[in-house]
């Protein structure tokens, strides 16, 4: 499986730590930055990454940034994502459950490393659940 993932300042530290746990569980990653502490602006490695998740060059994506919602905002603005926030294990096990979302996304300044590793895990083992919430997601799209 292939995963791209993204951060700003505030998720550079986790994502660095993120990419060799990916590594190492036999994950194929694909890292679209930030690679430093400098100050940048979350919309510039969030859109590239979007983009190929829904050219289909990715199959799921992790993005963090220091609340998580400048990077679910930005995500959410393409038709082929679901970015779901998730800041403990349950909600990472009901985002895919519930809303199979293709991008998951963790507020860095709010969570440690150790539960950032136990939402990743959750949300890449849950299956999506289907049924009414299949239907749910598709009423997500606005034309
Ligand atoms: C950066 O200071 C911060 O604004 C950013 O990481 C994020 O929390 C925005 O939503």
């Amino acid at each position: 499986m292939k995963i791209g993932i993204c951060s700003d300042h505030a998720g550079v530290e986790y994502k660095a730590k993120l990419i060799s746990y990916l590594l190492g569980k036999g994950y194929e990653v694909v890292n679209f930055g930030t690679d430093t502490t400098d100050s940048m602006d979350y919309a510039d490695v969030a859109h590239p990454m979007a983009s190929a998740v829904e050219k289909g060059e990715l199959d799921l994506g992790i993005a963090l940034c220091g609340t998580g919602n400048g990077m679910a905002i930005t995500l959410n603005h393409h038709r082929g994502i679901r970015a779901g926030l998730a800041w403990n294990t349950e909600v990472g096990k009901l985002v895919k459950q519930h809303n199979n979302a293709n991008v998951l996304v963790m507020p860095a300044r709010f969570i440690s490393y150790r539960m950032a590793v136990s939402i990743v895990r959750a949300w890449l083992t849950e299956p999506f659940e289907g049924g009414r919430h299949q239907r749910r997601i598709e009423k997500i799209p606005v034309d």
